[in-house]
């Protein structure tokens, strides 16, 4: 009987075991398959928000502006912060809010070819691209198009060194010295000693040049890193000129006039922001020189990407749309609108933030009107000359190195080391990281 009792114990307690272990079985695997069937789920809307199958994205977006985004890490005086180089990210979250209006798809069949327009001087220039560039500066006035040659090129870069081959005589005794009034863009002497060329030779600052002969003088206005509109300084019947005009945009400039040199460069870098496209064009008056240019870009990468030539048309395009599409509701926002708020509200904050540190300053700008916001400003350049003014620091780089601020010394660009060049168009974090960081340097 005990035996009996017992034996039905042992079946009841290994049946209800059975049983429980059943039951968390069933619902550890319900479970389990809820979310395995909720990854492909939660998979599909991140690449919805973030990803659409044409794009491709080497480093994450920052969260779309509607997002609650996390707020910024107080400074703890231990992040170091960037602004030594120019890249213009400042310009991503315009781009993010333009959505797939700027997508670009294009099919493995089209742009096989190397030649984009055979009958053209410029055999590689995308014609889409040639034409996007010249409403573009109709639109903007900053530049004369009439009776110019475009000549593209893999970014501004290979359009100087293209355009010094050009200007420089082959079958000269000497190299053709080159110039460039201090403080000048810290990549010239570097672009043009870096080969070591029997045609060309970097002479250091304009205003030191005394050479008889020919020369070459690059001219950047807005200048880099200073922000100054700037003339040929030499001023000898023998220069040949080329004027660099990556910063001649209405975010950081008054549009005064038209420019109308014979030699002109600028680049989608600085202008809409796509320095990874690493397209720029020359505006070039003499066919002969256009032709040496062309000969040169054929030389060293037999033209320009037609891949990044189509995305660049795409940008310029729309850049442009929001400008002349009157009332459409397509019609995004303005680019130029949007960047000059931006640069206004940084330079505001940083020149308050000099201001009140008493250790720095920073150049001054005269009024000018800008005939294509039709607005009295002065400029917000792409760069600020910061110099340090107390006496015992000598080493500007280095003292705001100590305090974990990267930037890049005054005699890079030929001047003193009491000055530095901070970039303005980092992302709003880092700059507001540096505003910060500033603010805690006292005297
Ligand atoms: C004055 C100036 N010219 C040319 C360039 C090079 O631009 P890209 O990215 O088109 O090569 C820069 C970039 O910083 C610049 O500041």
């Amino acid at each position: 009987m005990a035996l009996n009792f017992f034996l039905l114990l042992n079946i009841l307690i290994v049946s209800l075991a059975l049983n429980v272990g059943l039951i968390v079985k069933f619902v550890f695997v319900e479970e389990r398959l809820k979310t395995e069937q909720s990854i492909p789920m939660a998979d599909a809307q991140e690449k919805h928000a973030h990803i659409t199958p044409r794009t491709h994205m080497a480093t994450p977006p920052p969260p779309p502006p509607s997002s609650t985004a996390p707020a910024e890490p107080e400074d703890d005086g231990q992040i170091v912060v960037n602004v030594d180089h120019g890249d213009p990210t400042m310009y991503e979250r315009f781009w993010l809010q333009m959505g797939d209006k700027t997508t670009v798809v294009i099919p493995g069949w089209q742009s096989l070819s190397y030649f984009s327009d055979a009958r053209n001087l410029c055999w590689f220039l995308e014609p889409e691209f040639a034409e996007a560039v010249i409403r573009l500066h109709k639109l903007v006035g900053n530049a004369i198009t009439d009776g110019r040659h475009i000549v593209v090129g893999t970014g501004s870069t290979q359009l100087i060194q293209a355009a010094l081959y050009a200007l420089s005589p082959d079958n000269a005794s000497e190299p053709m010295s080159v110039v460039s009034a201090a403080p000048f863009f810290s990549s010239y002497p570097l672009i043009v000693d870096f080969l070591k060329s029997g045609l060309y030779k970097w002479e250091g600052d304009a205003r030191d040049f005394t050479k008889e002969g020919p020369y070459i003088e690059l001219i950047t206005s807005p200048n880099n890193p200073d922000g100054y509109a700037r003339e040929a300084v030499v001023r000898r019947n023998e220069g040949i000129l080329i004027h660099d005009l990556a910063y001649y945009w209405p975010q950081y400039t008054p549009i005064s006039s038209a420019a109308d040199h014979e030699l002109m460069l600028f680049t989608v870098s600085k202008s809409t922001g796509h320095a990874g496209s690493r397209i720029g064009w020359t505006l070039v008056k003499d066919r002969e020189v256009a032709r040496k240019m062309i000969k040169y870009i054929e030389l060293s990468t037999i033209g320009v990407s037609k891949d990044s030539q189509i995305r660049g048309a795409k940008i310029l395009q729309v850049v442009m749309d929001s400008y002349t599409q009157v009332g459409n509701s397509e019609k995004g926002e303005d680019f130029f609108e949007y960047g000059y708020n931006l640069m206004e509200k940084r330079w505001k904050q940083l020149r308050a933030v000099v201001k009140q540190s008493r250790l720095f300053s920073l150049p001054e700008f005269p009024l000018g009107y800008c005939n294509f916001s039709s607005r009295t400003f002065a400029p917000n350049p792409a760069f600020a000359w910061l110099k340090c003014e107390g006496e015992e620091i000598e080493d500007c780089e280095g003292f705001l190195r100590s305090h974990k601020i990267l930037t890049r010394g005054g005699e890079h660009f030929g001047g003193s080391s009491k000055y530095v060049r901070v970039s303005m168009l980092d992302r709003e974090r880092t700059f507001n990281l540096l505003i910060q960081r500033l603010s805690k340097i006292h005297p």
